[in-house]
């Protein structure tokens, strides 16, 4: 299986079979249960939601499983954050303080809305924002907070909320990657006013694209389920009324067939995540010069990506060529994961958003001179160029995680050893 010689020396690859993907369905839990309930819906012959059972009982028992008042589905989770958006209902111009490694679809909502994203920098071990670096952030325009649980880890939520309180933010959990997460003893986005999750085909359950909203406030609710349906009520007297600006956000039943059947098997799904995950991150700890994925105390993760990083000097080698050696090695790991902050995309950093105008920045109740530079972002930064990230998922077994933990021993052992 393994020979000393480096495979990117011309050795033996360390395992040289592919893992399961969440591409394709060696990495996913989709099967006869799916299939039963999307059999149901062509049958019928009602493929959209109004009037349809699919969605609906998707988003009671998504409810429940969180705990959650109420859920209201979207179709992605860009949608379901711009839902959280529109929602608030908040001012144009007014800032939301969000992270700078994100998926794009965290901002787009800040931007469809005409707010100002403003970004705080993250904790290095963790990729994901904090209450200091928020509150550095903090001007008389802030309005909200998008926190974003990336990877599957969990922010750490108390002192965020406590800030959040103090300052009186309203709190938005992007829970797009870390479905089930926990925070001492809390579920992902339960914590926030609203939590926003993606169903998109990667994300630990999936309709292919789909998303959905979480909250207990009755209020909130209400006009989320109106938002996501252009602003239409269809009860009462106000029937036709479309009573303010919203997109048609609705999922399918064809997905909200899916989405049952995969919320049903949700436990099994992150209990598969959790096992080959912290069997790998146990193996990690005991290499020297290998520091495995930092969990925020009180976190219990659901792995939507692994990742971890090395110590560059005891182990003689920078983080890009130990990822060539592993990668090479048959652990197909990144280095960072976005290539750049998220304020460096052609969207924020040339505001290509409506038309010429420059908007949300330019409008005049927008506080003036909001630029973005990457040297204020030493945490993105280190992240970015220094953590090893690989897609997770269902499929992944504990002999996976043992190759995994092979192929990286072999380049350390390789890259300590020539190092004396
Ligand atoms: C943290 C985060 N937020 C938002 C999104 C957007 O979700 P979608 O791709 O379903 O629009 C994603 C998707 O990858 C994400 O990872």
């Amino acid at each position: 299986m393994s020979d000393e010689i480096l495979a990117i020396n011309g050795g033996q690859p360390y395992r040289t079979k592919s893992f399961p993907s969440v591409g394709n369905a060696s990495g996913r839990m989709l099967g006869d249960e799916e299939i039963a309930l999307l059999t149901e819906v062509i049958r019928e012959g009602k493929l959209n939601r109004v009037g349809g059972t699919k969605v609906a009982k998707l988003e009671a028992e998504f409810a429940a499983i969180y705990g959650a008042k109420h859920a209201i589905a979207a179709t992605s989770g860009t949608a379901a954050l711009h839902v959280a958006m529109g929602t608030l209902n908040l001012e144009p111009g007014d800032e939301v303080i969000t992270t700078t490694i994100t998926d794009m679809g965290t901002v787009i909502g800040i931007l469809m809305c005409n707010l100002v994203p403003i970004f705080a920098d993250v904790d290095p071990r963790t990729g994901i924002i904090t209450a200091e670096t928020i509150a550095k952030q903090i001007t008389p325009k802030t309005r909200a907070i998008i926190v974003v649980h990336l990877f599957g880890q969990m922010a750490d939520m108390d002192p965020i909320l406590a800030l959040a309180k103090k300052h009186n933010l309203i709190v938005i959990e992007d829970c797009a990657q870390a479905h089930m997460s926990e925070y001492k003893g809390h579920t992902a986005g339960t914590m926030g006013t609203m939590g926003c999750f993606s169903f998109q085909q990667s994300k630990q359950m999936t309709t292919g694209d789909g998303g959905m909203v979480i909250t207990n406030d009755d209020d909130l609710a209400y006009r989320a389920r109106l938002f996501a349906d252009k602003g239409w009520p269809r009860t009462g007297t106000d029937y036709r009324g479309h009573l303010f600006l919203g997109p048609n956000y609705r999922l399918t039943e064809l997905q909200g067939a899916v989405g049952l059947a995969q919320v049903r098997k949700i436990g099994e799904i992150v209990a598969r995540r959790r096992r080959s995950a912290e069997l790998l991150a146990k193996l990690l700890k005991e290499i020297p010069g290998v520091n495995p994925p930092y969990i925020t105390p009180g976190a219990n993760p659901t792995w939507w990506i692994f990742s971890f990083t090395i110590d560059e000097k005891a182990l003689g080698v920078s983080s890009a060529d130990f990822g060539k050696a592993i990668r090479a090695e048959g652990a197909p790991f990144g280095v960072g994961y976005i290539p750049n902050p998220v304020f460096e995309y052609p969207v924020i950093a040339e505001r290509k958003t409506f038309g010429t105008s420059g908007i949300p920045w330019t409008l005049p109740q927008a506080r003036p001179g909001i630029t973005y530079d990457r040297k204020d972002y030493p945490g993105t930064m280190q992240v970015l160029t220094h953590t090893f990230t690989m897609s997770w998922n269902e499929g992944m077994t504990e002999d996976d995680a043992r190759d995994i933990a092979g192929a990286i021993a072999k380049a350390a052992k390789h890259y300590r050893a020539q190092k004396g």
